[in-house]
């Protein structure tokens, strides 16, 4: 028990965001409740609700809040099809998402990837390839590489001819620190670092496979080995079983961690962490799904809230060390696709215990679980 209040920013942000995120503080209020703690919420537009409340993505206000919070509870941004006139630059996913994870120096992107016994039917993969249960954590970086090097630019270089370049760079002392994270991450686990990288071309893979090697003398009881990215996408495939924690730069931590996501049947099964440098015992940490929008079905008690809901246990877990109530959201997630309640991304009608529910009912049973 504490008698700490965690401050809380909840950025609900566009499309699904203000659903899911609802039911996520419904399970956070009836976490408060259950283990005797106090979360002072506030909530913060963002994104397309950002530009539409103060004329931008990332409002000053929202930011100020940001930096005064203990953590932050993220939804999610962007709404492809709205105003096209808006410059890249000022757009929702730069402008808000990117800018917060270089502003907070997120630096450390967790996904775990989780298939739920009772949803093998919801993976793509036969239940062989399934095994005994699929469960990696993608280790992205998140504040490097081609998303932020420079230079970044579109430039003409002859009439009609344009020219796009994006820089893929990175350091020593970045490459380190993201692999320390794998590493203590996966002493925690199976005790596996799959480190993701394409040596065989880029001068960043090589210097990636080199530090990665380094740091890997500081884990003696930790597994490494080393796969070129191609590779890896096609053994997700094969054989996710192979995989504890898999260890990627920017770019390919973006691309597996959405194929990696497949697996667990659904996007919105997935939560993430980006969590920044430790403060005595607390990390400044950033909490979102790892799906997106969904502007398809935003508004209509669809959304699978599970994703943002466990985002909120990875809050408890990573920022604020309370691992009892962390546990209670997992376990009430756990019951209650156990009890049968699926919304309908993990719906099958071929399971005959599956009953079909809202984004509302789900949030009340995981509530009602904890
Ligand atoms: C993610 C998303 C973002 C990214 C987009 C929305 C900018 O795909 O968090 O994986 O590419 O990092
Ligand atoms: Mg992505």
């Amino acid at each position: 028990m504490s008698s700490k209040t965690f401050k809380l920013a909840a950025l609900a942000g566009d499309g699904i965001g203000p659903e899911v995120m609802r039911e996520a503080i419904k399970v956070l209020r009836a976490v408060e409740k259950r283990f005797s703690l106090q979360f002072d919420i506030t909530e913060a537009p963002v994104g397309w609700a950002g530009i539409d409340a103060a004329g931008k993505a990332l409002p000053d206000t929202t930011l100020e809040l940001c930096r005064k919070s203990d953590s932050i509870l993220f939804g999610s941004v962007g709404l492809p099809d709205r105003d096209p006139t808006i410059p890249k630059e000022e757009r929702p996913e730069r402008a808000a998402l990117l800018r917060l994870r270089k502003e907070f120096s997120l630096f450390a992107n967790l996904r775990p990837v989780k298939l739920y016994k009772q949803l093998a039917h919801a993976c793509p993969l036969s239940l062989e390839r399934q095994g005994n249960g699929i469960d990696v954590l993608v280790v992205r970086e998140l504040t490097g590489g081609m998303y932020f090097g420079q230079p970044k630019k579109t430039e003409q270089v002859s009439p009609g001819v344009m020219r796009a370049i994006d820089t893929m760079v990175y350091t020593t002392p970045e490459i380190e620190r993201i692999a320390h994270v794998a590493f203590k991450a996966a002493q925690l686990r199976r005790k596996k670092v799959t480190s993701i990288d394409k040596a065989n071309v880029l001068e960043n893979g090589v210097l990636w496979r080199d530090v990665v090697t380094t740091v890997s003398k500081h884990y003696p009881d930790v597994a490494l080995e080393h796969m070129f990215v191609d590779n890896g996408a096609m053994q997700l495939m094969l054989k996710p079983t192979q995989f504890d924690v898999m260890l990627c730069e920017n770019m390919f931590g973006d691309i597996l961690s959405d194929e990696a996501a497949a697996l667990a049947g659904s996007l919105g099964m997935l939560p993430s962490a980006s969590l920044g440098a430790t403060n005595g015992n607390q990390t400044f940490g950033f909490y979102e799904p790892a799906g997106g929008t969904a502007p398809d079905i935003a508004g209509k008690n669809l959304a699978n809230p599970i994703a943002q809901i466990l985002s909120v246990a990875l809050m408890l877990r990573y920022s604020f060390g309370l691992n009892d109530a962390a546990n209670a959201i997992d376990d009430a997630v756990t019951k209650a696709i156990a009890s049968g309640l699926r919304t309908g991304d993990i719906y099958s009608a071929a399971d005959a215990t599956a009953k079909k529910v809202g984004t509302r009912e789900m949030g009340d049973a995981i509530a009602a679980g904890v």
